[in-house]
């Protein structure tokens, strides 16, 4: 009661100034009284004579709205859940400016879709939460909203606007918002190492953020952020695993920490002066689909060859940028990505990997990341890590033992050895030729072997 009469007695001041007074009140009010209780009520949860106006009509439940392509929007929007939101000091004003009471509702208003009402709506949140607005504006879901998308995320897919409560009020509720999308990974996760350690459960934020959610297998930032946490991984795989930075920049964490997973070897391709960077598709230019398509036009797969030829395509046109791929072996699956287990669970024997025909190396793909920074993926002989004219794009991937060829194997040691990492362009013509020309035979001898190999 008391509440009610303080801010209908400030109706008239302006906004903030009536929230400001209306907790000045309030606060005199707890002093004047003494009243511990009355501490809850200094919460602006009451509802404005304005937004009463519009809640005249739009607390009628069953007011709908028919969209241009037949849709019906409900109108409906509850008083209560809106009372008590942060968003009550802002009233429906703050993100409703436009409305001019006195016309609206008379005439419908033309709006092709429920998703374009949501996302014309949606712009209202920039006008006072501009740094959330340019997180969520770098994100993969922002980008599938641009490129089209009706399933990717906007801000009212997570945030109820009429009901939107602080995140300190709503306990343990983050993944949720997650989990209506990715039912498969959050369930992975759910029973995972950190999904399942009660009050110390991770959150999905903990490893992809809140709003610039970037693509999973873009780069390594998801890698960066498990070494975080655990800093020490460096040091304590030392201790059994040799080579330690090596395996650990080829190999993704899951692909060891994810039992009885199925890995394959992923050969993505970077670009640049110094190819450090990994090569992205922009927007509207499509060309991995186009090229890869052209490098193996009967779809069995790209091999050595091919991908020599599709690297050269990407070269192309830039003066000095150089276009390579670099290996990973990683998981097939988002699942697989996050069933992660206890350390004993974990890969330790060498044979898995480093034997003949060991079963991760059977599976290859070649991956551009695509606009939104996804991979685009397109398939690989396995015989690819092992052929005679991937030696040069595949330079910077290869697997001790799990080589077919013992020939090539021995080549392979001699230049990685050197430390070669080899750029698609004149300089692979000139590799290719100075290593035909020291073992001009020999290679002859392993490229008939390959074209046997991959029939
Ligand atoms: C924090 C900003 C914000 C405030 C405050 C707000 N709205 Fe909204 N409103 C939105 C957004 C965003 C949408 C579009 C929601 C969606 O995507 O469906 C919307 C949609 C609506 C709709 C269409 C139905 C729907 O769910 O899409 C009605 C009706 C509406 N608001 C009425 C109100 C009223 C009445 C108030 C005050 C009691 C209010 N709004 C306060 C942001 C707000
Ligand atoms: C007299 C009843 C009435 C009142 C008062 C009223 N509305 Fe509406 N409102 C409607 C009707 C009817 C529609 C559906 C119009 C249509 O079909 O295009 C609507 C639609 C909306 C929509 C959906 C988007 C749109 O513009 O079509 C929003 C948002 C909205 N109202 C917000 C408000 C806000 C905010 C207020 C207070 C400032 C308000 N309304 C006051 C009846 C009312
Ligand atoms: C007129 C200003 C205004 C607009 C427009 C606005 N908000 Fe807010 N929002 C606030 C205020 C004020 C708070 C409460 C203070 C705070 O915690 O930052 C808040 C808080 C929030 C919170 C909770 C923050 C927390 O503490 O956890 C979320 C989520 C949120 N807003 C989402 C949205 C979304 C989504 C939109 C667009 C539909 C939007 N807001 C539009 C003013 C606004
Ligand atoms: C995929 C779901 C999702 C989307 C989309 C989303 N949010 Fe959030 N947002 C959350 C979750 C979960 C939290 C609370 C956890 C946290 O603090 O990171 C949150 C927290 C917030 C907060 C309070 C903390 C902060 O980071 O400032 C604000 C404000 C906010 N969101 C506004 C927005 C706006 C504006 C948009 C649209 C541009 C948006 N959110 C889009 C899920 C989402
Ligand atoms: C309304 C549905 C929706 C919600 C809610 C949602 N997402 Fe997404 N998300 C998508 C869609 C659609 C894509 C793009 C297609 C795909 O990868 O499934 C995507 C993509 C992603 C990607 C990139 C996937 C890749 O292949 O690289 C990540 C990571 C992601 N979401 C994490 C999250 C997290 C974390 C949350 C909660 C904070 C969340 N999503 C909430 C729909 C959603
Ligand atoms: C411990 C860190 C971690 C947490 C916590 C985490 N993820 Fe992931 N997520 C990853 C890794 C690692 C990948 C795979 C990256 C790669 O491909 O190299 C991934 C990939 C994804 C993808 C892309 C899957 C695909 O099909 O390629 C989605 C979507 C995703 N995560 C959503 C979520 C959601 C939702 C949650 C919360 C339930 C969550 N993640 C929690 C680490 C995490
Ligand atoms: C070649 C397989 C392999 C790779 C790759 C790998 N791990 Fe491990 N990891 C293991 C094994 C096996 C153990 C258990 C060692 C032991 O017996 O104690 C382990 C132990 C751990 C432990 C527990 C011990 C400790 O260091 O605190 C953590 C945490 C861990 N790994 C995280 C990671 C992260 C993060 C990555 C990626 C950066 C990663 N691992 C990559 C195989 C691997
Ligand atoms: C926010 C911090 C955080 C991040 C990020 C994180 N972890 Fe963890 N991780 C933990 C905590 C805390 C535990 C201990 C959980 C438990 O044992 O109950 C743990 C446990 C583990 C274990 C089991 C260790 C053991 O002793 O058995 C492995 C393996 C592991 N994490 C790998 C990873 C990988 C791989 C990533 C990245 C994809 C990652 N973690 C990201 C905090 C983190
Ligand atoms: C999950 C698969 C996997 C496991 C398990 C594994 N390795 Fe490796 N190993 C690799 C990959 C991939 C490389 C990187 C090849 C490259 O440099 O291109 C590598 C590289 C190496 C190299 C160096 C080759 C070079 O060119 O520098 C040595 C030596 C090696 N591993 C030994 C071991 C030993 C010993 C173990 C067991 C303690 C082991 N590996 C476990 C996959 C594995």
């Amino acid at each position: 009661m008391t509440r009610f009469r303080i801010s209908q007695g400030a109706a008239d001041l302006p906004r903030r100034g009536r929230a400001l007074l209306g907790a000045a009140l309030a606060l005199a009010l707890t002093l004047f009284l003494g009243a511990p209780a009355a501490a809850a009520v200094s919460k602006d949860t009451a509802l404005s004579s304005e937004d009463k106006v519009c809640l005249d009509c739009h607390a009628k439940p069953g007011l709908r709205k028919t969209m241009a392509n037949g849709e019906s929007l409900p109108l409906y929007i509850a008083p209560n859940g809106f009372a008590q939101s942060v968003h009550n000091s802002s009233g429906c004003e703050g993100c409703h400016s436009d409305i001019d009471v006195k016309a609206h509702g008379k005439e419908p208003k033309l709006v092709k879709s429920r998703r374009e009402h949501s996302q014309g709506l949606m712009e209202t949140c920039r006008d006072c939460h501009k740094k959330t607005m340019t997180q969520y504006e770098d994100s993969v879901h922002s980008a599938q909203v641009q490129a089209g998308s009706a399933k990717a995320p906007l801000c009212s897919d997570c945030h109820d606007p009429h009901a939107t409560r602080s995140a300190k009020d709503t306990t343990g509720g983050d993944n949720v918002a997650c989990q209506q999308c990715h039912k498969g990974v959050s369930q992975a996760f759910a029973a995972s190492i950190h999904g399942a350690s009660g009050d110390e459960a991770l959150a999905c934020k903990d490893c992809h953020k809140t709003h610039n959610i970037k693509a999973a297998a873009l780069g390594d930032h998801l890698k960066d952020q498990c070494v975080s946490c655990h800093r020490e991984v460096a040091t304590s795989h030392a201790e059994w695993l040799p080579n330690t930075a090596r395996h650990l920049e080829a190999i993704s964490c899951p692909a060891c920490h994810s039992p009885g997973t199925t890995r394959r070897v992923n050969l993505r391709i970077y670009e640049g002066t110094a190819a450090t960077q990994q090569a992205a598709e922009k927007v509207g230019v499509p060309q991995f689909v186009k090229l890869a398509s052209t490098a193996d036009p009967k779809g069995s797969g790209i091999d050595g060859r091919a991908l020599w030829s599709l690297l050269q395509d990407f070269s192309r046109g830039g003066s000095d940028a150089r276009t390579i791929v670099r290996g990973r072996l990683e998981v097939q699956t988002g699942i697989e990505s996050h069933s992660l287990a206890a350390k004993g669970k974990a890969l330790k024997d060498c044979a898995t990997c480093h034997k003949q025909g060991a079963a991760s190396f059977q599976k290859v793909t070649v991956s551009m990341a695509g606009p939104d920074g996804r991979p685009l993926r397109h398939g690989a002989t396995d015989g690819i890590l092992n052929s005679v004219e991937s030696i040069g794009s595949v330079g910077g991937f290869y697997t001790i033992g799990s080589s077919r060829i013992v020939l090539l194997d021995a080549m392979l040691v001699m230049a990685l050895g050197a430390g070669i990492l080899i750029p698609g362009g004149h300089l692979v013509v000139k590799l290719m030729s100075a290593r035909k020309r020291k073992a001009a035979a020999a290679a002859e001898a392993a490229e008939a072997n390959e074209s046997t190999d991959r029939s």
